[in-house]
């Protein structure tokens, strides 16, 4: 993966605000909230934003960015873009291999999400990037693997009765009860050297016995993978708690 420094596009109502601050009862904003909110312009707006995937610092990223200016300026909502130079990552190459013991032969496991019968967004699959996790660090790692359960401190404390010791392995742990940043740190406490963290169709591809996936059903589809930051801090990594100006301070080398 590479860390690059990118250009993220935010479309900010300037007015708005004052509604949340000073709220008066019924005032022309409340009323232009609710005549703008019904459910049918809410389910439209939804679609129209999330029609293409919009990772930050892309082109679609931008397009929504002045979606946002169009639409709350149609409303006569003072607003404008601000941009921001701030650290991100994406993924470059990903490979994962499952070595047994001789004479069962490797096998190269496939990371694809695929499309399916139905799906909506087939038509921009191209589109998604590669499942990774954000300001995940790059390295090649082969080890022992452990599985860790939901990869929890409790589930640590259960393995080390177990008398398992984790040092210098690779966890496997399976989405859900903690936030997947919190699964990596965990690991790390734990002396793991790398972690791999996995979607259980258990948990999110309909495991009571439902066949149903979106738009169906709420289910993820059988090869869908919950993708996101590990990044424990909030915002731009480079800059904790200021806002990431043009030509503002930066931590860089051991800010992530
Ligand atoms: C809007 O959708 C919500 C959630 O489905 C529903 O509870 C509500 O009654 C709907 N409102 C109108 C005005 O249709
Ligand atoms: C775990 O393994 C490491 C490396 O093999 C070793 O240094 C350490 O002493 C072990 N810890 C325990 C509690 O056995």
């Amino acid at each position: 993966m590479i860390k690059k420094a990118t250009t993220a596009f935010i479309a900010i109502a300037t007015s708005i605000s004052f509604l949340f601050l000073s709220s008066p009862p019924k005032s022309s904003y409340h009323n232009l909230l609710l005549s703008i909110s019904d459910n049918t312009s809410i389910s439209q707006h939804l679609f129209t934003l999330t029609r293409r995937p919009y990772v930050a610092g892309s082109q679609a990223n931008a397009e929504v960015a002045a979606y946002v200016l169009s639409t709350l300026t149609s409303c006569n909502i003072r607003t404008h873009i601000a941009s921001f130079d701030v650290l991100l990552t994406y993924p470059v190459s990903r490979s994962l291999m499952l070595t047994s013991q001789p004479p069962d032969p490797p096998i190269s496991l496939d990371l694809q999400q695929k499309t399916y019968d139905g799906d909506p967004y087939a038509d921009v699959a191209n589109e998604v990037l590669p499942t990774f996790h954000g300001y995940a660090k790059s390295g090649t790692m082969s080890r022992p693997v452990v599985y860790v359960n939901y990869g929890r401190v409790e589930d640590y404390a259960t393995l080390k009765e177990m008398g398992v010791n984790m040092s210098g392995t690779v966890a496997l742990a399976k989405y859900g009860q903690i936030f997947r940043g919190d699964i990596v740190a965990n690991a790390y406490d734990a002396g793991a050297v790398g972690v791999l963290i996995y979607t259980d169709r258990k948990d999110y591809g309909g495991g009571g016995g439902s066949a149903k996936w979106f738009p169906d059903d709420k289910w993820m589809p059988p090869s869908g993978v919950q993708v996101g930051s590990v990044f424990r801090g909030t915002g731009d990594p480079t800059t904790p708690g200021w806002p990431s100006s043009r030509a503002c301070e930066r931590l860089y080398g051991k800010c992530l």
